[in-house]
Protein backbone atom coordinates (compact mmCIF):
# COMPACT_ATOMS: atom_id res chain seq x y z
CA UNK A 1 0.00 0.00 0.00
CA UNK A 2 1.40 3.10 -0.75
CA UNK A 3 2.11 5.69 2.00
CA UNK A 4 -0.16 8.36 2.78
CA UNK A 5 0.76 12.14 0.94
CA UNK A 6 2.35 13.99 4.00
CA UNK A 7 1.04 17.57 4.47
CA UNK A 8 3.29 20.61 5.22
CA UNK A 9 2.47 21.98 8.55
CA UNK A 10 3.24 25.22 9.29
CA UNK A 11 6.51 25.74 11.56
CA UNK A 12 5.19 26.93 14.77
CA UNK A 13 6.11 30.28 16.09
CA UNK A 14 9.44 29.63 18.25
CA UNK A 15 8.36 31.48 21.84
CA UNK A 16 10.65 31.39 24.88
CA UNK A 17 9.95 31.92 28.38
CA UNK A 18 11.21 35.05 29.16
CA UNK A 19 9.06 36.14 32.10
CA UNK A 20 7.56 32.91 34.00
CA UNK A 21 4.01 32.93 35.62
CA UNK A 22 5.94 33.06 39.15
CA UNK A 23 7.90 36.03 38.22
CA UNK A 24 4.59 38.11 36.99
CA UNK A 25 2.81 36.79 40.02
CA UNK A 26 4.92 38.35 42.38
CA UNK A 27 5.76 41.68 40.65
CA UNK A 28 2.35 41.74 39.50
CA UNK A 29 1.63 41.99 43.84
CA UNK A 30 4.28 44.50 44.38
CA UNK A 31 3.01 46.66 41.56
CA UNK A 32 -0.30 46.65 43.15
CA UNK A 33 0.78 47.15 46.68
CA UNK A 34 2.65 50.20 45.63
CA UNK A 35 -0.63 51.83 43.68
CA UNK A 36 -2.63 51.21 46.99
CA UNK A 37 -0.22 52.75 49.09
CA UNK A 38 -0.60 55.87 46.67
CA UNK A 39 -3.95 56.15 46.72
CA UNK A 40 -5.61 54.78 49.89
CA UNK A 41 -8.75 56.87 50.70
CA UNK A 42 -8.43 58.38 46.88
CA UNK A 43 -11.50 57.81 44.16
CA UNK A 44 -9.14 55.76 41.85
CA UNK A 45 -9.74 54.33 38.77
CA UNK A 46 -8.01 51.67 36.70
CA UNK A 47 -7.79 52.43 33.02
CA UNK A 48 -6.83 49.35 30.64
CA UNK A 49 -5.14 49.89 27.42
CA UNK A 50 -7.29 47.40 24.77
CA UNK A 51 -6.38 45.31 24.25
CA UNK A 52 -2.79 44.13 25.78
CA UNK A 53 -3.26 45.20 28.99
CA UNK A 54 -6.31 42.94 29.82
CA UNK A 55 -4.08 39.82 31.21
CA UNK A 56 -2.28 42.54 33.09
CA UNK A 57 -4.96 44.70 34.05
CA UNK A 58 -7.20 41.85 35.85
CA UNK A 59 -4.42 40.32 37.75
CA UNK A 60 -3.28 44.36 38.90
CA UNK A 61 -6.71 45.16 40.17
CA UNK A 62 -7.08 42.48 42.11
CA UNK A 63 -3.86 43.22 43.81
CA UNK A 64 -4.92 46.84 44.51
CA UNK A 65 -6.30 46.32 47.84
CA UNK A 66 -8.71 49.50 47.76
CA UNK A 67 -12.52 50.36 46.41
CA UNK A 68 -11.70 50.85 43.05
CA UNK A 69 -13.18 51.50 39.36
CA UNK A 70 -12.21 50.17 36.23
CA UNK A 71 -12.48 51.15 32.53
CA UNK A 72 -10.79 50.67 29.16
CA UNK A 73 -9.48 53.17 26.23
CA UNK A 74 -8.50 51.68 22.76
CA UNK A 75 -5.38 52.59 20.58
CA UNK A 76 -3.50 50.87 17.62
CA UNK A 77 -0.46 51.69 16.11
CA UNK A 78 0.92 47.93 14.95
CA UNK A 79 0.51 46.01 12.15
CA UNK A 80 2.61 42.25 12.80
CA UNK A 81 5.71 43.38 14.72
CA UNK A 82 6.15 47.10 13.60
CA UNK A 83 4.56 50.24 14.59
CA UNK A 84 3.04 52.21 12.34
CA UNK A 85 4.09 55.49 13.95
CA UNK A 86 0.40 56.49 13.84
CA UNK A 87 -2.00 55.76 16.38
CA UNK A 88 -5.12 55.81 16.44
CA UNK A 89 -8.10 56.08 19.42
CA UNK A 90 -10.33 52.82 18.95
CA UNK A 91 -12.39 53.53 22.56
CA UNK A 92 -12.47 56.35 24.76
CA UNK A 93 -13.52 56.35 28.89
CA UNK A 94 -16.78 55.36 29.59
CA UNK A 95 -17.12 56.25 32.60
CA UNK A 96 -16.09 60.38 33.88
CA UNK A 97 -12.91 60.12 35.75
CA UNK A 98 -13.22 64.38 36.57
CA UNK A 99 -11.80 65.12 40.21
CA UNK A 100 -10.65 61.05 40.08
CA UNK A 101 -7.18 59.71 40.25
CA UNK A 102 -6.03 57.64 37.43
CA UNK A 103 -3.78 55.32 36.81
CA UNK A 104 -3.61 53.73 32.74
CA UNK A 105 -2.56 50.91 32.62
CA UNK A 106 -0.29 49.51 29.49
CA UNK A 107 1.13 46.09 28.61
CA UNK A 108 4.25 47.49 27.22
CA UNK A 109 5.89 50.97 26.28
CA UNK A 110 8.03 50.88 23.15
CA UNK A 111 8.46 53.94 21.56
CA UNK A 112 6.18 55.39 23.53
CA UNK A 113 3.96 57.11 21.14
CA UNK A 114 0.55 55.30 21.74
CA UNK A 115 1.20 56.24 25.72
CA UNK A 116 1.77 60.28 24.78
CA UNK A 117 -1.32 60.30 22.70
CA UNK A 118 -3.49 58.46 25.56
CA UNK A 119 -2.33 60.59 28.08
CA UNK A 120 -3.88 63.71 26.16
CA UNK A 121 -7.11 61.83 25.50
CA UNK A 122 -7.25 61.45 29.21
CA UNK A 123 -6.09 65.03 30.04
CA UNK A 124 -8.78 66.22 28.62
CA UNK A 125 -11.22 63.89 30.68
CA UNK A 126 -9.87 66.37 34.06
CA UNK A 127 -8.93 64.31 36.50
CA UNK A 128 -7.21 65.13 39.92
CA UNK A 129 -4.10 62.81 39.14
CA UNK A 130 -3.24 60.65 36.23
CA UNK A 131 0.04 58.47 36.58
CA UNK A 132 1.43 55.48 34.18
CA UNK A 133 1.85 52.17 35.29
CA UNK A 134 3.44 49.63 32.11
CA UNK A 135 4.16 45.90 32.81
CA UNK A 136 6.93 46.42 30.44
CA UNK A 137 9.15 49.08 29.27
CA UNK A 138 11.54 48.95 26.18
CA UNK A 139 13.53 51.97 26.74
CA UNK A 140 16.17 51.26 23.71
CA UNK A 141 13.05 51.61 21.51
CA UNK A 142 11.86 54.91 23.11
CA UNK A 143 11.31 58.13 20.21
CA UNK A 144 9.03 60.21 23.30
CA UNK A 145 10.14 60.23 27.30
CA UNK A 146 7.42 58.86 29.00
CA UNK A 147 8.36 58.91 32.58
CA UNK A 148 6.72 55.70 34.48
CA UNK A 149 5.26 55.85 38.10
CA UNK A 150 5.27 52.19 38.33
CA UNK A 151 6.95 49.74 35.85
CA UNK A 152 7.45 45.98 35.77
CA UNK A 153 10.11 45.18 34.30
CA UNK A 154 12.88 46.74 31.70
CA UNK A 155 13.41 44.68 28.89
CA UNK A 156 15.88 44.82 25.37
CA UNK A 157 14.51 45.07 22.06
CA UNK A 158 13.03 41.86 21.76
CA UNK A 159 9.36 40.98 20.21
CA UNK A 160 7.58 39.35 23.15
CA UNK A 161 4.06 37.81 23.50
CA UNK A 162 1.91 36.37 26.09
CA UNK A 163 0.60 37.80 28.76
CA UNK A 164 -2.12 39.87 26.84
CA UNK A 165 0.28 40.37 24.47
CA UNK A 166 0.35 39.11 20.72
CA UNK A 167 1.87 38.55 17.78
CA UNK A 168 -1.05 39.21 15.00
CA UNK A 169 -3.71 38.01 17.57
CA UNK A 170 -2.00 34.88 18.60
CA UNK A 171 -0.52 34.33 21.62
CA UNK A 172 -2.45 36.42 24.17
CA UNK A 173 -3.66 33.47 26.07
CA UNK A 174 0.13 32.47 26.90
CA UNK A 175 0.27 32.75 30.91
CA UNK A 176 3.69 33.35 31.31
CA UNK A 177 6.01 36.16 28.68
CA UNK A 178 7.71 34.75 25.57
CA UNK A 179 10.16 36.17 23.32
CA UNK A 180 9.04 35.55 19.85
CA UNK A 181 12.59 34.19 18.19
CA UNK A 182 12.98 34.76 14.32
CA UNK A 183 10.62 38.11 14.10
CA UNK A 184 13.23 40.78 14.60
P1 LIG B 1 4.31 52.21 21.34
O1 LIG B 1 3.32 53.22 20.89
O2 LIG B 1 5.39 52.01 20.32
O3 LIG B 1 4.89 52.47 22.72
O4 LIG B 1 3.60 50.81 21.32
C1 LIG B 1 2.80 50.35 22.32
C2 LIG B 1 1.99 49.19 21.82
O5 LIG B 1 2.66 48.43 20.80
C3 LIG B 1 1.81 48.22 22.96
O6 LIG B 1 0.67 48.55 23.70
C4 LIG B 1 1.67 46.89 22.24
O7 LIG B 1 0.33 46.69 21.86
C5 LIG B 1 2.51 47.04 21.00
N1 LIG B 1 3.85 46.42 21.18
C6 LIG B 1 5.03 47.05 21.29
N2 LIG B 1 6.03 46.17 21.46
C7 LIG B 1 5.46 44.95 21.48
C8 LIG B 1 5.98 43.61 21.66
O8 LIG B 1 7.17 43.35 21.86
N3 LIG B 1 5.04 42.61 21.63
C9 LIG B 1 3.72 42.82 21.43
N4 LIG B 1 3.21 44.05 21.26
C10 LIG B 1 4.06 45.10 21.29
Amino acid sequence: MPAPAMSVAPLPDRVEIFLSEGQLRDRVRELGRQIARDHAGLPLTLVGVLKGSFVFLADLCRAVDLPLEVDFVGATSYEGTTTTGEVRITRDLQRPVEGRHVVLVEDILDTGLTMRRLLDVLSAHRPASLKVCALLEKPSRARVRIPLDYRGFVIGDEFVVGYGLDHEERHRNLPYVGVLRGVR
